[in-house]
């Protein structure tokens, strides 16, 4: 399976995109500039030679010809434009959205509704042909990049469609130590993005970087 990750240029998109490939996804690096995201490429098979990393790189629209799966890695407030403008070349694919929207107001993290109530669900009403799912919202970006090192997590999906919620799954469930947790419908993706915030003040707060781990669930 090849997976674009859209604004990979950026910490979250190039840990994902690191993690993704080191677990053997073919990973394309999006960014709106090629030469930048070709960047990033020859920096992840530099910092990792001894990693076999099939990592290609190409400008966001071209990423996402090229790729079965999408991610948006951008921020929120450029979510939806961006995979507005790779619609043609998402139709009938998954797409799955990361961004939380947050503000940072001095010390404090708030949570923030994009329109839609969710940056997921505007992605989806952005690209009505692709299947979007929500995920890896609460996975730290610096521990998903650090190959040296598992990285250790419950990891929420949510969609309106099922062949979405499977296929996230199946992807998150590839690399060793985080579990996957169907969260039901693309409607969660507002509690779950907004819980992001909850998590960056406890990181403030504890000087730490925290992820979720839930009890309870089926082994
Ligand atoms: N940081 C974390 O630990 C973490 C964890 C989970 C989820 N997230 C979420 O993941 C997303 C990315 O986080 P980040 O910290 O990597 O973000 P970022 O560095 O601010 O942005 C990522 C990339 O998005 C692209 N971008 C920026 N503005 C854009 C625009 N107006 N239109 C299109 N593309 C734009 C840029 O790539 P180009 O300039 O190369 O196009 C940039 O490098 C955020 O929504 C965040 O909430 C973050």
């Amino acid at each position: 399976m090849r997976i674009a990750v859209l604004g990979a240029t950026g910490p979250a998109g190039s840990g994902l995109a690191a993690r993704l490939a080191s677990v053997g996804f073919e990973v394309v690096i999006g960014s709106r500039s090629k030469y930048r995201a070709m960047e990033v490429r020859d920096k992840l098979v530099a910092t990792w030679p001894e990693i076999d990393l099939d990592i290609s790189a190409d400008e966001n629209s071209e990423a996402c010809a090229e790729a079965d799966v999408a991610v948006i890695a951008t921020p929120w407030d450029a979510a939806a434009a961006t995979a507005s403008k790779c619609s043609q070349s998402l139709r009938g694919k998954v797409v799955i959205s990361m961004a939380n929207a947050l503000a940072k107001v001095g010390n404090e993290f708030q949570p923030l509704v994009p329109p839609r109530g969710s940056v997921a669900a505007s992605v989806q009403a952005a690209v009505p042909k692709s299947l979007v799912s929500a995920s890896f919202h609460h996975v730290p970006a610096k521990e998903l990049g650090d190959l040296s090192e598992p990285v250790i997590s419950d990891v929420l999906v949510c969609s309106d469609h099922l062949e979405a919620t499977r296929t996230t799954i199946d992807i998150v469930s590839r690399i060793p130590d985080l579990r996957a947790v169907d969260a039901g419908q693309l409607s969660n993706a507002a509690p779950i993005e907004a819980f992001a915030a909850v998590l960056l003040q406890v990181n403030v707060k504890y000087k730490t970087r925290v992820a979720v781990k839930f009890t309870g669930l089926p082994e």
